[in-house]
């Protein structure tokens, strides 16, 4: 089993070019040499070729935030994995929860996006979480594997994609889940997408939702987690790096 752990960053809808730049040549700059992770940032998808000009070279790896389910076409304003690809992106996000809130984005949708992805030679990071009207009525687990089942695509195999479990009430909210909540639905996703992939002893599982410097190490430490998908604390140099040393 040698699952090497994946920090990523998500941008989300921000950074104009100036301050992306910035932050991309303060991670270049930063990377502790031989770092234990692989780290990666998802600026927006204007922002992909010049963060990957100033990543060139470094340890930090660049990624979208979503791609188009078609390879080309009448999509206007869309944007397709091989595109992203073209940039200099070695991953792509699907089926995140905001653009599953925002965008009315359905577990096909993800499946065919991750699709996508994969036929572009991207590696996709299938997002999936509960919310906290799911978890309080006890089906967070039933719901995160119906998610899994609807989302990875035949295409995939367990070395071809990353999960990533955000609770979308943990996102942006300062608050996660217990250590055991999150070691408990960890360990029932590598079951579930094991049956669906034929295995899943390689298959990387990021856990998402206020990962911070303070409570990265008790994360990452959990046997079943491979990595973190982070949002606002991957907009500070100093605080994704100080994530990615908690891999150590
Ligand atoms: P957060 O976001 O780290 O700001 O909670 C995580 C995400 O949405 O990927």
């Amino acid at each position: 089993m040698t699952r090497r752990v994946l920090i990523a960053g998500n941008w989300k809808m921000n950074m104009l070019r100036a301050d992306g730049e910035a932050l991309a040549t303060a991670l270049a700059s930063g990377v502790a040499p031989g770092v234990a992770a692989d780290l990666l940032v998802c600026p927006p998808a204007t922002l992909i070729a010049s963060v990957a000009a100033k990543l060139s070279g470094s340890a930090v790896s660049v990624g979208g935030q979503d791609c188009h389910m078609n390879e080309s076409g009448a999509h206007t304003g869309d944007i397709a994995a091989a595109m992203i690809k073209d940039l200099g992106a070695g991953y792509v996000i699907v089926g995140h929860s905001e653009r599953r809130a925002d965008h009315a984005e359905s577990d096909e949708t993800v499946k065919s996006k991750a699709s996508a992805a994969l036929a572009a030679a991207l590696i996709p990071i299938i997002c999936v979480g509960e919310t906290e009207g799911e978890r309080d009525a006890g089906k967070a687990e039933s719901v995160v594997g119906s998610q899994l089942r609807g989302s990875i695509p035949e295409t995939a195999t367990e070395d071809t994609i990353v999960i990533a479990y955000e609770p979308v009430w943990a996102i942006g909210t300062g608050r996660t889940p217990t250590v055991d909540d999150i070691a408990a639905m960890h360990s029932h996703m590598r079951q579930v997408a094991g049956s669906v992939l034929g295995g899943s002893d390689n298959l990387r599982l990021l856990y998402g939702g206020s990962v911070k410097p303070g409570n990265a190490m008790e994360i990452l430490a959990l046997r079943d987690v491979d990595g973190a998908l982070v949002g606002g604390a991957s907009l500070k140099a100093e605080d994704f790096l100080g994530i990615a040393a908690a891999a150590e």
